[in-house]
């Protein structure tokens, strides 16, 4: 079996996670991570045996801290087979000229337009369509939820229109800088751009979003309303949902009321990071009556586009045609079971 060189750009919330995971996979491996600055995370990672690359501005500020670096962002580029830019939101685009210059694959993440790929990526709703590309992008943490939900229950049952209010945490853990700390922010440009990011992967799906920013930073929030094409009983919503790959069933009766008790699942768990991979749907919130169903689900922001970064990378690099097979590979590494 042929192994891709994989070269994670941006070693931030969504990179080092990456870079893990990846590590994880038989089929891959990690040849190394970028830095622009010194900080513990650079410590962390050069810890764990992973590879620094840096800008040449970085080069002497790294040797001035004692963290040994492996060479220049430009010199990975000629070690890898695919670059997964983990990058902050806009800066992908200087990066994309980077590596068609290089001639290197790259995954960009949600934060960048789909117009910069013109293919978005979902493991569960269209693995193939990155089959062998030079550039794809892994869709937002909020639209790779709606996606994992949505996706099954259309094909289900086609959904004729869906509505969706999106309760964002403010903030990562990791992150003293966002806000509000106190209040609930509404966003007033509507609706929000979540909808037309998952029509990026289900352009055909008729779906508005609109989003409140609260103070928490432990996961976002879905309430999602959908009127389908036909009549659906509550039991049967709830086996769609039951079997939707990454999707992982809790219940209110069982103790979880909250998003907080939602984590408290991950770590009792024994995740990398304490990370949710799964979207976390509520059984007893899940009703429909009539043609509409109605449903709560939450997104652990930080990891749940994990996954799909991986499965993205074998799609691009042709190492598994079949999507259920990557999926099967992915989670198996990660831990990520029906149980
Ligand atoms: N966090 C989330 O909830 C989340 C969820 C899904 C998708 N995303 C998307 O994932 C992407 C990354 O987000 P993130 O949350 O992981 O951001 P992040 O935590 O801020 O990490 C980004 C990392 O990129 C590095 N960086 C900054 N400027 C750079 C540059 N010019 N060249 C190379 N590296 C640079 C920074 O590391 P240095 O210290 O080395 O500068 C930083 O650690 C964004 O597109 C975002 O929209 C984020």
């Amino acid at each position: 079996m042929s192994v891709a060189k994989v070269g994670i750009n941006g070693y931030g919330t969504i990179g080092k996670r990456v870079a893990d995971a990846v590590r994880r996979q038989g089929d891959m491996e990690v040849a190394g991570v970028t830095k622009t600055r010194p900080t513990f995370e650079a410590r962390v990672a050069a810890a764990k045996g992973f590879d620094i690359y840096v800008p040449p501005e970085s080069v002497k500020p790294f040797a001035d801290a004692g963290i040994e670096i492996a060479g220049t962002i430009g010199e990975l580029y000629g070690k890898v087979d695919i670059m997964v830019d983990c990058t902050p939101g806009d800066v992908g685009e200087r990066y994309k000229a980077e590596y068609s210059a290089a001639g290197i694959k790259a995954i960009f993440q949600g934060g960048e337009d789909h117009s910069l790929t013109g293919v978005s990526f979902n493991s569960t709703a269209n693995y193939r369509e990155s089959w062998g590309a030079q550039f794809s992008r892994v869709v937002s943490c909020n639209t790779t939820g709606l996606l994992r939900t949505l996706c099954p229950i259309d094909r289900a049952a086609k959904i004729r229109g869906a509505h969706v209010t999106i309760v964002r945490r403010a903030a990562d853990p990791g992150d003293s800088k966002g806000g509000p700390v106190n209040g609930l922010e509404p966003s007033l440009k509507l609706p929000t751009h979540h909808g037309p990011d998952v029509q990026s992967v289900m352009p055909w799906l008729n779906i508005t979003t609109m989003a409140v920013k609260a103070s928490t930073t432990l996961m976002h929030l879905h309430a999602v309303a959908a009127e389908l094409e036909r009549d659906m009983d509550s039991s049967e919503a709830l086996e769609i949902l039951r079997g939707a790959p990454r999707v992982r069933m809790v219940s209110g009766k069982s103790g979880i009321k909250t998003t907080a008790e939602a984590m408290e699942l991950a770590r009792d768990l024994g995740r990398d990071r304490s990370d949710m991979y799964e979207i976390v749907v509520w059984e007893d919130g899940v009703k429909a009556v009539g043609n509409r169903l109605y449903f709560y689900q939450a997104v652990h922001q930080e990891s749940d586009v994990v996954p799909e970064n991986v499965d993205c990378i074998r799609s691009m690099c042709k190492l598994e045609e079949d999507a259920s097979a990557s999926m099967a590979m992915t989670d198996r590494a990660l831990g990520i079971s029906k149980g």
